[in-house]
């Protein structure tokens, strides 16, 4: 998931590998390392943090080398530290590992390794992989095919590169689900998990596909798949600068972690789903789920975003589960005096996992004896780590303040947990098989929405000058509404506010005229028709209406301004589709007011203080 960089040449590759990781530091990392090899002695540097800081310590040492991996982490498995970043090693450490990515197998591999004697030094996924690979050199072969068939034994996803110092002529590179290029040079060539970390030197770029491993020295490369067919591969010449290429080729974060979903919701849920036995594995609630099945009460506390994830989670929990859920924002939960007993399971989501009131919440249900379950993007974040369990969401690094592709992992990762918990109850073999399938089809869905992305800027620009918005939906888009609502004016600062449909003749009706714009989440639902009557209501006033609807719904076009669809899916994975055109329309709405989206006015990524 974060940065890959290598180098093999005739130069110092020391001061290239940092300048690789620079580029790469966008991507956002918690730890960062490098492996040399110079005249068959080997050198690794890493730490927790900043690039800076390797880079600081890397001239005290003042090493060179021709030959050197390069590697920002973001962690998935085992807090971000010094042992836990890359490059991993084997025990006589001659051999280097850099991985972006995730072994599912790995603790299968780690068992077997462990049995013949290896002994693991981080808690990471990736370490598994040197021993594997060491293993393989321990009976004859030789690194690039030791490489290969330990990558034969491995589930999961990798970019990946490895050296040795043994056979220092060489980098082995082999990616699966994460990308990974070569660049060519003369007298030199590189590889990286992103064009960004050599576009400086190098414009003559190869792109491994999924299945393939490369074997690259100074002046050649050799592709060959894992199973060992040869591929010939091109050389594309990249014709974008340094400029446009970093953030992805995207002009901003924002609207490249839009863009990612499909990806990160794959990830989200990548070795987590099983369709036919119609449920989810989540090994973060294994040792505690006989107790989940016990609790007289779930209850869950966050801030912002993930606020409205949880949100999304109580009507999830409550339809499948049956058990009563209360949703609360974890500023108000831990000054109330909250009564929580031994029964209760309180969910603590948060993105960052960093959250001061968040963080409060959660030590005042330790303190009273709740179980605290923490649903977390940053690995060996505070709520991560003082949680008694939890589950990651996967999402990758997210650096644009605005939480897009986090809240739609989150909410994709509070459907898997209520399938596991719902099927351990009441929830029919079928029933659970439906859900899981159409969970699996979510990331293609996502990406289907996003093929939209034009239509919803033409949609901004006609209402980019407006002061005032209304977001309404029911039932499963209600925290929708507030979503949308949160996202225009945190980044627009266009004052807007999100309801449940039905609330609006209580008082917000008093606010339509036909300079209100009102957007409505009207998804087919058990709510339909009635949703179908508000929009009626704000017609007849003059109010413009703009509709998320679902595909095939050709009612709704003739009553609304602008309808926008999004595919058929179950109502409680509804949220997760009906969400992405919100987030494109407040980013196309503040790109055009001149916005900087991703670092809006008074606001910070992670909210550490009170
Ligand atoms: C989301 O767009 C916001 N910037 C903000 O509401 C955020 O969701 C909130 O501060 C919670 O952050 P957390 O998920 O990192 O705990
Ligand atoms: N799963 C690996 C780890 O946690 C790789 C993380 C990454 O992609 O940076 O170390």
């Amino acid at each position: 998931m974060c940065g890959i960089v290598g180098y093999i040449g005739n130069k110092n590759c020391v001061p290239l590998l940092i300048e690789g990781l620079k580029r790469l530091e966008y991507r956002g990392y918690d730890s960062a390392g490098i492996g040399i090899i110079d005249e068959g002695i080997s050198f690794i540097v890493k730490n927790k943090g900043k690039v800076s800081e390797l880079q600081n310590r890397l001239e005290v040492l003042n090493l060179k080398a021709n030959i050197g991996l390069g590697h920002t982490r973001w962690a998935t498995h085992g807090i971000p530290n010094e042992i836990n970043a890359h490059p991993h090693q084997n025990e006589e450490g001659t051999l280097f590992l850099i991985h972006n990515g995730i072994i599912e197998n790995y603790k299968t591999i780690k068992k077997v390794l462990q049995q013949n004697g290896y002994k693991f030094q981080s808690e990471t996924d990736t370490e598994v992989l040197a021993h594997l690979i060491d293993s393989f050199l321990r009976k004859g072969f030789d690194i690039f095919k030791a490489t290969q068939l330990a990558l034969q034994e491995v589930d999961g996803t990798y970019g990946l590169a490895v050296i040795y110092a043994k056979e220092p002529d060489r980098i082995i590179a082999a990616r699966k689900g994460s990308p990974l290029i070569i660049g060519v040079g003369q007298n030199e060539n590189f590889i990286a998990s992103d064009v960004s970390a050599v576009l400086a030197h190098t414009k003559n770029i190869i792109y491994l596909e999924d299945g393939e491993i490369a074997l690259i020295t100074e002046n050649d490369y050799q592709v060959k798949t894992i199973h060992n067919e040869e591929v010939i591969k091109e050389v594309e010449e990249i014709s974008m600068t340094l400029d446009e290429i970093d953030k992805g080729g995207y002009p901003h974060f924002m609207l490249k972690e839009i863009m990612e979903q499909p990806e990160s919701l794959r990830n989200s849920i990548r070795g987590r789903l099983l369709i036919d036995e119609g449920t989810a594995k989540l090994g973060g609630l294994e040792n505690i789920i006989d107790d989940l099945l016990d609790v007289d009460r779930f209850l869950i506390t966050a801030c912002g975003t993930s606020w409205h994830a949880g949100l999304v989670a109580e009507y999830m929990f409550e339809q499948f589960i049956r058990v009563p859920t209360e949703v609360e924002y974890a500023s108000e939960f831990r000054y109330r005096n909250p009564i929580i007993n031994k029964k209760d399971a309180v969910f603590f989501i948060s993105q960052s996992g960093e959250t001061a009131d968040t963080l409060a919440a959660l030590r005042e249900t330790k303190l009273r004896g709740g179980i605290a379950l923490g649903v977390c993007n940053v690995v060996g974040s505070s709520i991560a780590r003082e949680s008694d369990s939890g589950v990651y969401i996967h999402a990758g690094p997210e650096i644009g303040v605005a939480s897009t592709k986090a809240f739609t992992s989150q909410l994709i990762v509070l459907a898997l947990i209520t399938l596991l918990i719902a099927r351990r109850k009441n929830l029919s073999i079928e029933n659970g098989r439906e859900i899981a399938k159409a969970i699996s089809k979510i990331p293609d869905q996502v990406a289907e929405i996003l093929k939209l992305n034009n239509k919803i800027e033409e949609i901004a620009d006609e209402f980019k000058d407006a002061k005032n918005f209304l977001y309404l939906g029911r039932g499963y888009n209600f925290p929708v509404a507030l979503e949308g609502a949160l996202k225009l004016k945190e980044i627009s600062y266009i004052h807007a506010e999100g309801y449940p449909a039905a609330e609006m003749k209580h008082g917000p009706i008093a606010l339509i005229d036909e300079n209100m714009p009102v957007v409505f989440i009207a998804p087919k639902d058990a709510t339909y028709d009635k949703i179908i009557s508000n929009i009626q209501e704000v017609k007849a006033r003059g109010g413009r209406i703009i509709a998320i609807a679902s595909e095939g719904d050709d009612e709704i076009k003739d009553m609304v301004e602008h309808v926008i669809y999004i595919p058929q899916t179950v109502a409680m994975l509804k949220p997760i589709l009906s969400v992405v055109p919100l987030q494109l329309l407040a980013y196309h709405i503040a790109v055009k007011k001149g916005l900087n989206v991703d670092q809006p006015r008074n606001l910070a990524k992670s909210v550490t203080v009170e």
